[in-house]
């Protein structure tokens, strides 16, 4: 199956999240108007994070005036309950955390035989020998570099030794999955990211609180490796 995800992978992802909650379609023009190709979309369960954000009825909405690749993070103790909701709803990739105890190689299968790009996430604390054994069968990995529930937290470098095993990981099995990074991304610490191989930089409170988001996305765009 060929997923309009392998098509064009950018280097920037903004997060909703960090945008205005009561305009969330203002925060999607604004990211299309910097020039970004994907938005973030963050889906809080208030259980497997303590905090809640907006659900698929939002997503659906949004989905009407909005051409951005919908990358959604589903934050959730129970995934394999909401991700159908999600996929009607406009989704373009899932990510699934791998912590919570849910039938999840089933997840996975569904969500990607539906037609929809599928991710598996890890927490700072999370070993990844716990997903390896699902690496052939992902999209994306997104690597946490925060503990997961809020925008605007402190980075979390020693991250990144994950970001670096993935990379390896990846060549050596010939595997097709891209590496993403979210939490306390930034200006400065973006190239470190890509240095450590992160194919796709989540950005929140960096990009909506920037002064020029069309530069700050022409900078994110521009970091080699
Ligand atoms: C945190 C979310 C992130 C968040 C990132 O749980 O998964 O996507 O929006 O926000 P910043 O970039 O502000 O850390
Ligand atoms: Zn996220």
């Amino acid at each position: 199956m060929t997923l309009k995800f392998h098509k064009e992978i950018p280097h920037l992802a903004p997060s909703l999240l960090a945008a205005d909650p009561a305009d969330l379609s203002k925060g999607i023009q604004l990211a299309e108007a910097a020039g970004a190709t994907w938005i973030h979309l963050d889906i809080m369960d208030g259980h497997f994070v303590p905090n809640l954000s907006f659900g698929a009825e939002a997503v659906r909405s949004l989905r009407k005036s909005s051409p951005l690749f919908f990358d959604v993070h589903l934050m959730l103790s129970n995934p394999h309950l909401h991700y159908l909701n999600f996929i009607d709803a406009g989704a373009d990739c899932i990510t699934v955390h791998v912590e919570p105890d849910y039938p999840l190689e089933t997840t996975l299968a569904q969500i990607r035989s539906r037609g929809c790009a599928v991710g598996i996430a890890v927490n700072p604390k999370t070993e990844l020998a716990s997903i390896r054994p699902h690496l052939p069968l992902v999209d994306l990995v997104l690597v946490m570099t925060v503990e997961p529930g809020f925008g605007g937290q402190a980075f979390i470098a020693k991250c990144l030794e994950k970001v670096r095993d993935l990379r390896v990981l990846r060549e050596a099995e010939s595997l097709g999955y891209k590496i993403e990074v979210d939490g306390g991304v930034s200006l400065e610490n973006a190239q470190g990211c890509v240095s450590a191989g992160a194919d796709i930089l989540v950005c929140g409170t960096a990009f909506y609180k920037s002064e020029d988001p069309s530069s700050f996305q022409k900078h994110i765009s521009n970091i080699g490796v």
